[in-house]
């Protein structure tokens, strides 16, 4: 068990050129590489006998297919302030970060990882436990109704993967850590 304010968590998600990341609780790109890599990042654990957690936005939450969620092989959050939302059983509900990583230091946890929407990515780019921040980023303008906020003064680059292609859509992984 992990005391909940030491924990440190990290974002992961994925911008166009003008940090969109969403359109109609969608996204509005299909890039199949891209879900590979989010799969893999957010649930590689070391120890076996634990998993990673990934914290997300009611309205993240219900932009997954039902049949796709929880999100297997990792402890599913999902932030919301109603105390009566209908929550699948399997998947955990908190009414905030700090409560939800709260209810994690219970159990044997070994990543923590912040997935969207925007509204939680707003919150979390300010919160003093974030750490890294994965971001794929798309080498293209969508049409989106939802951003991820403006982190270049709050963040440094650490890294830059090779680019990758994904039925025509250019895309590469970038990692940042969170200035202190
Ligand atoms: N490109 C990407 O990497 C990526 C990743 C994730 C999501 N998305 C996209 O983002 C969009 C959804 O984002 P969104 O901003 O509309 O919604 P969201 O952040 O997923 O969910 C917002 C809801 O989460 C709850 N919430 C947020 N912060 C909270 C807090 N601190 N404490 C308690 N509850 C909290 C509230 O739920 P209640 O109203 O129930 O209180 C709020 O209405 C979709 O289009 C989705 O596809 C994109």
């Amino acid at each position: 068990m992990a005391n909940a304010l030491d924990v440190k968590f990290d974002l992961v998600v994925a911008c166009d050129l003008n940090r969109g990341i969403g359109k109609e609780n969608g996204l509005p790109w299909r890039l199949p590489g891209d879900m590979k890599h989010f799969r893999e990042l957010t649930s590689a654990v070391e120890d076996r006998q634990k998993r990673n957690a990934v914290l997300m936005g009611r309205k993240t939450w219900e932009s997954i297919p039902p049949k796709f969620r929880p999100l297997p092989n990792r402890v599913n959050v999902v932030l919301t302030r109603n105390g009566a939302y209908d929550l699948d059983p399997q998947a955990i509900a908190a009414e905030s970060i700090d409560a939800a990583m709260e209810k994690l230091s219970q159990l044997e946890i070994e990543k923590y990882f912040i997935i969207g929407g925007a509204h939680l990515y707003e919150q979390a780019v300010h919160h003093p436990s974030c750490n890294f921040l994965y971001l794929t980023e798309i080498d293209e303008k969508f049409q989106c109704d939802v951003f991820f906020p403006s982190f270049e003064a709050l963040f440094t680059l650490i890294s830059t993967s090779k680019t990758f292609d994904d039925n025509g859509i250019r895309y590469c992984y970038k990692k940042y850590q969170r200035n202190k």
